[in-house]
């Protein structure tokens, strides 16, 4: 998932830091395919490709390509541990501050968006490639009421239940795991004005373009009104980086946002991950809303004023 060329290191979330393709960021409107970016890419092997367009072609160009390309994404985790090493891929003391990090955009988050949480309010999230159910497990589920769990490898959901269990839970009974989905985010439409949020993290790589901008589509309506998508991930420092292994897509900033806007979504907020070994991929986590912020704060991630920058 967080793959970065193989040839370089052996660990998938061990980041391309020193191997990143140049880039050229002018992004060019086409009449029928939507947007055609200018970006250029590579591989974990090293090949660059001229743009996503011509990757995507060569992964996905036709419907046996594409079942492969899922098929392989999905079939690299099904030989994965149902463990936090094995969803992090061998990182799983990443696991710590990834959820202090997580909270603080939350609650950053909610004090913007829901101020009434907490008082009366019957919060429900939906955890999109949930793996074993760390993130509902150590975060969702001590702020959401209900928190249904999406993941297409049978074994990480079968290990979500367990570790959601009201004996190995300590939250109260009015906090629960509700639904458990075995089925991967292309094909999955929620249940309409079911979520507050919808959390999606560290999966979206494994999503081709279309399927990307047909996901968010429907999770759209899969929204309350005034609720809102946090997407966390793994950003390429420029251009995209496939992982051949895995089947998944690091995409960069300017890429992301191409794909927002093709979703018809704003970015409410962001916020960077700190405190990751440097080794890996830069985490970015975005808050994304159907209606435009009235509060369009940051447009770019804040620098912590207390804090020295680092010169890379
Ligand atoms: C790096 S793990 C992250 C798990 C979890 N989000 C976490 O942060 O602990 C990637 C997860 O994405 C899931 N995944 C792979 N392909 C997917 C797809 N097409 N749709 C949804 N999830 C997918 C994998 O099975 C795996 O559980």
């Amino acid at each position: 998932m967080f793959a970065a060329p193989s040839n370089l290191c052996a660990n998938p979330l061990l980041s391309a830091a020193t191997n990143q393709p140049n880039i050229n960021y002018r992004v060019r409107t086409r009449s029928n395919t939507g947007t055609q970016m200018d970006i250029s890419g590579l591989d974990s092997n090293g090949r660059q490709f001229k743009n996503p367009d011509e990757m995507w072609r060569e992964e996905v160009g036709d419907s046996q390509k594409k079942n492969n390309w899922y098929t392989n994404g999905v079939g690299y985790w099904q030989g994965v541990e149902a463990s936090m090493d094995g969803v992090l891929g061998g990182y799983g003391h990443v696991n710590e501050p990834d959820i202090n990090t997580s909270e603080a955009f939350l609650n950053t988050l909610f004090a913007g968006l829901f101020p009434n949480a907490g008082r009366d309010q019957h919060l429900v999230a939906l955890d999109c490639g949930s793996g074993i159910g760390r993130v509902t497990k150590n975060l969702l589920i001590r702020y959401f009421n209900e928190v249904d769990l999406l993941e297409p490898v049978s074994h990480f959901l079968e290990a979500a239940r367990q570790n959601l269990s009201p004996e190995n839970m300590l939250v109260s009974a009015d906090h629960k795991a509700v639904n458990f989905y075995c089925t991967p985010l292309q094909e999955f439409t929620p249940d309409a004005g079911r979520y507050d949020v919808i959390w999606i993290q560290w999966c979206i790589g494994h999503l081709a373009d279309d399927d990307f901008v047909s996901f968010f589509e429907r999770a759209k309506a899969g929204l309350k009104p005034g609720g809102f998508f946090v997407l966390k991930e793994n950003l390429a420092r420029s251009g995209f980086v496939l992982d051949n292994e895995d089947k998944s897509l690091t995409r960069s900033h300017v890429y992301f946002k191409e794909l927002f806007n093709r979703c018809g979504l704003h970015i409410y907020d962001m916020k960077d991950q700190k405190g990751f070994p440097d080794e890996l991929f830069p985490v970015r986590m975005y808050a994304l809303t159907t209606e435009l912020p009235k509060r369009v704060g940051s447009s770019r991630p804040k620098r912590q004023s207390n804090r020295p920058a680092v010169i890379k």
